[in-house]
């Protein structure tokens, strides 16, 4: 197959993970016989440099038209001064909302090879942590108006029921992809958003019989991921909330470093980006660790090219990687080969066999 994909470097650690990936997909297309052009799209802080916007529009025109985008990282100290409407986050929203997609998939999952990486207790890990968090990602209060006004600032949190149950959707047929347990999150105690959110997901209970869906405050769910993440099978919820049990349930599989995520909406033209930021403070010395880049390149496979085996030999590879010893500093421990970011990329690419 030839598949066209965008690709955003981006700032800090971006280009050296993305670097990576790349070469992976590169060895996927020569064993497999697959086509790969990649398109170079400037987004983030390297845009505003360039074009004095994060995301120009003929940029945005690239990604859209691609078959799929694989991104590595936006933002950095460096553009903290800037008006807030050209952050280089902002580049990152406007892309999002451009490509519509609203359904973005953050799997928390523990590589058995990195228990002891876990900052959990042994006992609780050894439960298990394997769940999805899928959240609304083109609505909510990251889209909602932003003013400040004499010295009064205003974030609008809004929802409509349609934005509601398309994502909601989402979640239900993932829930019955795997243990038909969805539990959606909200803050339905406080929150008109959250009190339509839980009417909403109840409504649609009732067109997927076969998933058992339970409601949960979205503090106490903070708490729970850390309490029995093994409770856990597929959680929805909205953006801001899924912005921040998502890191925290990376953190609980042993490292932020190693999470993909996929972005979908309408179309089989996704966007997949691992979840951590650009690290600045690590940038350009080849230590970031680029598996979150190089799973969210196999996620892109799976999910946008129907290209399961391949996506299967990319995480294969991965796991062959952790199998025989190799750590990027931030999952190193005692006893392990510790490997810089361009070593990881060379040593995973090699392990894809067909
Ligand atoms: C993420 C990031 C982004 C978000 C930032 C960089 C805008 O934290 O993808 O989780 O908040 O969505
Ligand atoms: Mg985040």
């Amino acid at each position: 197959m030839i598949k066209n994909i965008a690709v955003i470097r981006g700032d800090g650690i971006g280009p050296e993970i993305v670097e990576q990936a790349l070469r992976v997909l590169d060895r996927v297309a020569e064993l497999y016989g697959h086509t790969f052009n990649y398109t170079d799209v400037d987004m983030g802080g390297c845009a505003i440099d360039k074009h004095g916007d994060p995301l120009p529009p003929s940029e945005l025109q690239k990604c859209v038209e691609s078959d799929s985008v694989l991104l590595g990282a936006v933002g950095g100290n460096k553009w903290n001064d800037v008006p807030a409407t050209m952050r280089p986050e902002k580049g990152l929203l406007r892309l999002r909302a451009g490509m519509g997609v609203y359904s973005n998939n953050r799997p928390a999952k523990i590589w058995p090879q990195l228990a002891d990486a876990s900052p959990l207790k042994g006992e609780i890990v050894e439960r298990g942590i394997d769940f999805i968090i899928v959240r609304e990602l083109i609505g909510g209060i990251y889209f909602g108006e932003h003013k400040t006004e004499n010295g009064v600032a205003t974030d609008v949190l809004r929802y409509s029921e349609a934005e509601i149950e398309r994502i909601g959707r989402i979640g239900f047929e993932t829930a019955q992809k795997r243990s038909r347990r969805l539990c959606s999150v909200e803050k339905s105690n406080v929150l008109d958003s959250s009190r339509l959110w839980k009417k909403v997901m109840h409504r649609l209970a009732e067109e997927y019989p076969d998933v058992e869906l339970s409601d949960m405050l979205v503090d106490n769910c903070a708490m729970q991921i850390v309490k029995d993440p093994s409770q856990f099978d597929v959680i929805v919820t909205e953006n801001m909330f899924g912005d921040i049990l998502s890191d925290e349930a990376s953190m609980i599989t042993g490292s932020i470093g190693m999470i993909p995520s996929s972005s979908l909406g309408a179309t089989t033209c996704g966007l997949y980006e691992p979840i951590h930021g650009s690290a600045p403070d690590i940038a350009g010395q080849d230590k970031a660790n680029p598996v979150g880049t190089i799973l969210s390149a196999a996620m892109m496979l799976r999910f946008s090219f129907d290209m399961k085996d391949e996506a299967d030999a990319i995480e294969r590879a991965v796991s062959d990687y952790l199998d025989a010893g190799y750590r990027t500093a931030d999952i190193m421990s005692e006893g392990k080969t510790l490997v810089g970011c361009t070593e990881c990329g060379r040593i995973i690419a090699e392990n894809i066999k067909v």
